[in-house]
């Protein structure tokens, strides 16, 4: 930007000052919440204000990722990741070179071990960190995005990238795209998904979750892929302790707590399950547990016509079974 100072020949008045723009003018016309994802700044000039709220946001996600039992190694990543990103963004403003943000990931676990609801914690936060547009998550898996005829499954996966632009695309099961080997539709799938990784990097993360030894396979046929998903994270199955705690905090959100029987039952059932099930540290195990224990308190004080505030909270032994689940 060019600036004259023209001096008045009379000298009586001060020197006037042009320029093409106020300044003024000029930084309001730096889109302040440019629509881009990763590898850019979304805010290129936010004030101290948004910046505060924006970060207040950040604070209240990554407080309710703490709130979340066990996964110490997952919070300890995403923290980290947190930080990552915020850095490369200071250093972008500071016109240093940043590292690229490629951010898409593998999500490596069992079932119900919480890989569906930390890529939800996940994609909300890069929105609020302005990594990402909207910070929604598509989930899918290998029959959304395979399908019967030649040229179907590039549709059907196109289809669902596109759902899930400015967001988080989580392919459950991944490995199953490579199934049915060279000849299979699922390997157009994934042509179309890495092409896509390329073409939206700065507005799509791509999570791909499934059991970690199916995972390692699927990245040992696929050479290409392994250097396109940087992030890896392991989610271990829970303990016991960890499956009674993340059951009474289930609880405590509904409002109803466990009589000190109470929770000896709960224990036991759950070692029990531990013993017998193949996916044991599952937390939908639990989850199905407690919703099948309010529904048994429900039928229990039902068959007398009034209860008490304690007695609607509480949780007696008979209330849980582990029948039909
Ligand atoms: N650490 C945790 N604390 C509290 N609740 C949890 C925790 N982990 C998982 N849950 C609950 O357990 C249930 C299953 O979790 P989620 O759907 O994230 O598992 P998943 O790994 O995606 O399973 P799947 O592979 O079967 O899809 C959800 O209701 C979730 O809220
Ligand atoms: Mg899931």
């Amino acid at each position: 930007m060019t600036i004259r100072v023209t001096f008045r020949p009379d000298k009586l008045q001060p020197p006037v000052i042009q320029s093409p723009l106020p300044r003024e003018t000029a930084q309001i016309l730096i889109p302040v919440n440019e629509p881009v994802g990763i590898g850019k700044v979304r805010k290129n000039n936010p004030s101290s204000l948004e910046k505060d709220k924006d970060k207040d946001k950040v604070a209240e996600i990554l407080d309710e990722l703490e709130a979340f039992i066990g996964l110490v190694t997952v919070k300890r990543l995403i923290r980290e990741l947190q930080a990552y990103v915020e850095i490369q963004k200071r250093r972008t403003r500071e016109k240093l070179i940043a590292e690229p943000l490629v951010l898409h990931m593998i999500f490596r676990g069992n079932p119900g071990t919480g890989k569906t609801t930390v890529a939800r914690l996940v994609g909300r936060l890069f929105k609020e960190m302005g990594v990402l547009q909207k910070g929604h998550v598509i989930e899918c898996e290998r029959a959304d995005l395979v399908g019967e005829y030649i040229g179907h499954t590039a549709q059907k996966t196109r289809e669902q990238l596109k759902k899930a632009l400015g967001g988080v695309l989580f392919i459950d099961e991944a490995y199953s795209l490579a199934r049915g080997g060279e000849k299979d539709f699922g390997k157009e799938a994934i042509d179309a998904l890495v092409k896509a990784m390329e073409d939206n990097k700065d507005n799509l993360v791509l999570i791909l979750a499934g059991y970690r030894q199916e995972m390692e396979f699927f990245l040992q046929s696929n050479p290409g892929l392994r250097s396109r998903f940087p992030i890896h994270i392991d989610f271990p199955d829970y303990t016991l302790d960890e499956l009674l705690a993340i059951g009474k905090s289930m609880l405590k959100s509904r409002q109803y707590e466990l009589s000190p029987e109470g929770s000896d039952t709960l224990r036991f059932h759950l070692l029990s399950l531990i013993n017998t099930h193949p996916y044991a540290g599952n937390a939908r195990l639990v989850r199905n547990l407690v919703e099948k224990t309010v529904r048994k308190q429900a039928v229990r004080l039902f068959q007398k016509p009034s209860s008490s505030r304690e007695e609607l909270i509480q949780i007696l032994p008979v209330d849980i079974t582990l029948e039909d689940l």
